[in-house]
C-alpha cells in the first residue's frame, strides 16, 4: 500500500484531484468508482476547477440511501450532480448509482450488479472510510459481502451522517451498497481519510488484522491501493 500523508484537508484534496485527473489523461474512457460523503468534496471541487474533458468517462457510485429519491437533497444521486456531474461534462447516460426508491430492492441489487459486470473493472475507485471501518456501506459483519446488497446502517454511521440531515431521526436506516468484489477488482484504489476522529480506525484498518469486523482492512490485500491521509488522521500510525 502506498501512503501519502498531506498537511491538511486542502492539500489532500489537491493530491487526490491530481491522481484522479492522471487516470483521466491516461484513458479518456476511464471507469471511475465514486464515493460521496465529506471526504471527496474537496477533491471534486478541485476537479471542477479544471477544464477537463469527461465526455467519454464513465462512473459507478458506491451507494445510495434506501427511500430517498434522486431529487432528495441528501440523496447521493443529488450529491453527485451538485458536486461533480453538473460541473464537468460527464454524460448522464454514463453515470450509474443504485436507485434507493426501487420497489423491489433485491431486484435493484441484481440490476446494479449486472451494470457493474457489463462495465468491467473499475479503473480508479475512490473511497472514504467510515468510523466503524466501512467502505461504501459495507458495514462490519461476520463475512466480507461480495455483491450489491441492502444493509442496515450501524448506529455509529447514522450518528456520523446525521450532520447532513436536520435530525438523526431523518437519516435513513438502510442503504444499498456495492459489495466488496467490484472494489477489490478495481485496477487501482484511492482512499481519502481526513481528521482526528478517523485516526483510530485508520490504524485498525490498515495496520491491524484483515477482518470483516473492519471491512476496509480487506484493502490491505489489494495490490494498488493509495491511502491518502492528512496528519490528523495518521497521528497514531507514525511511530
Ligand atoms: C459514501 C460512502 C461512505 C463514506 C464514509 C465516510 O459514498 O460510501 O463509505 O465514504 O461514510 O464518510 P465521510 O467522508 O463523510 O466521513
Amino acid at each position: 500500500m502506498k501512503i501519502i500523508v498531506s498537511e491538511n484537508y486542502q492539500k489532500l484534496s489537491e493530491v487526490a484531484a491530481e491522481q484522479f485527473l492522471k487516470q483521466l489523461h491516461r484513458k479518456k474512457s476511464s471507469l471511475f468508482g465514486l464515493a460521496t460523503g465529506s471526504s471527496p468534496v474537496g477533491m471534486y471541487e478541485e476537479i471542477a476547477k479544471r477544464k477537463e474533458d469527461f465526455s467519454k468517462a464513465k462512473s459507478v457510485n458506491l451507494d445510495e440511501y434506501v427511500s430517498l429519491s434522486s431529487s432528495h437533497p441528501q440523496s447521493y444521486a443529488r450529491f453527485m450532480r451538485e458536486n461533480l456531474f453538473e460541473k464537468v461534462n460527464f454524460d448522464a447516460k454514463n453515470t450509474f448509482i443504485p436507485c434507493g426508491t426501487a420497489p423491489d430492492l433485491e431486484k435493484e441489487c441484481a440490476r446494479y450488479d449486472g451494470i457493474l459486470k457489463k462495465l468491467g473493472a473499475i479503473d480508479l475507485q475512490i473511497l472514504g472510510l467510515g468510523h466503524d471501518g466501512h467502505i461504501g456501506f459495507n458495514e462490519p459483519g461476520d463475512i466480507f459481502e461480495k455483491d450489491t446488497h441492502v444493509v442496515e446502517l450501524q448506529s455509529t454511521t447514522i450518528e456520523a451522517n446525521a450532520r447532513f440531515f436536520s435530525s438523526k431521526e431523518e437519516v435513513p436506516r438502510r442503504a444499498i451498497t456495492m459489495g466488496l468484489r467490484p472494489i477489490m477488482n478495481a485496477k487501482s484504489i484511492l482512499i481519502l481519510v481526513s481528521g482526528k476522529s478517523k485516526a483510530e480506525i485508520v490504524k485498525r484498518a490498515f495496520f491491524g488484522p484483515v477482518t470483516p469486523k473492519v471491512p476496509a482492512s480487506i484493502l490491505q490485500l489489494h495490490p494498488q491501493v493509495t491511502l491518502l491521509v492528512d496528519r490528523e488522521a495518521y497521528q497514531f500510525c507514525e511511530s
